[in-house]
């Protein structure tokens, strides 16, 4: 049994240690919206936050999780910065197919979290691991840009 903070909950999840904890999260707790792409930590359809960092779930065993802060893009919209990029998300109309849209979504908010006015290279360092197939690139840092100002108005 591994105990963690899922989506502001405690959550006690019946299983094995070396379970990735995207299996866990999806399977087992149900939040289905992170997305299995690569399985391999190379294309960050998985991307949640662990206390608040962007991270890999594929790759990531939930022992290695217990007791922390998890979240998942199921839940972005109660934190103000993740509802703030979803937003600049939708104005931007970033999305086409939307398979790897929730991980962008999580690594730009992890980012503006910890630097809330990035600089366009800070933005592609951050940015790196996410792939798109669909070649959203300009859209998305165009989206990041906008909250990022959006950010600043707000304070
Ligand atoms: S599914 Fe985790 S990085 Fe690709
Ligand atoms: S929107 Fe289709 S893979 Fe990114």
């Amino acid at each position: 049994m591994i105990t963690l903070k899922l989506n502001g909950q405690e959550q006690q999840l019946d299983v094995t240690e070396d379970m990735p904890l995207l299996w866990a999260i999806r399977d087992v707790a149900g939040y289905t919206g992170t997305k299995f792409g690569c399985g391999m930590g190379l294309c960050g359809a998985c991307t949640v936050h662990l206390d608040g960092v962007a991270i890999r779930s594929c790759v990531t065993p939930i022992g290695t999780v217990a007791g922390k802060d998890v979240s998942t893009i199921d839940k972005l919209d109660q934190d103000p910065v993740g509802k703030l990029v979803q937003a600049a998300w939708l104005d931007t109309g970033v999305a086409q197919c939307g398979y790897c849209q929730g991980g962008q979504v999580m690594s730009a908010t992890a980012l503006l979290k910890s630097n809330p006015n990035p600089t366009d290279q800070q933005i592609e360092e951050a940015m790196i691991g996410n792939i798109c197939r669909c070649g959203t690139y300009n859209r998305i840092k165009t989206a990041i840009r906008q909250a990022a100002t959006q950010l600043k108005e707000a304070q």
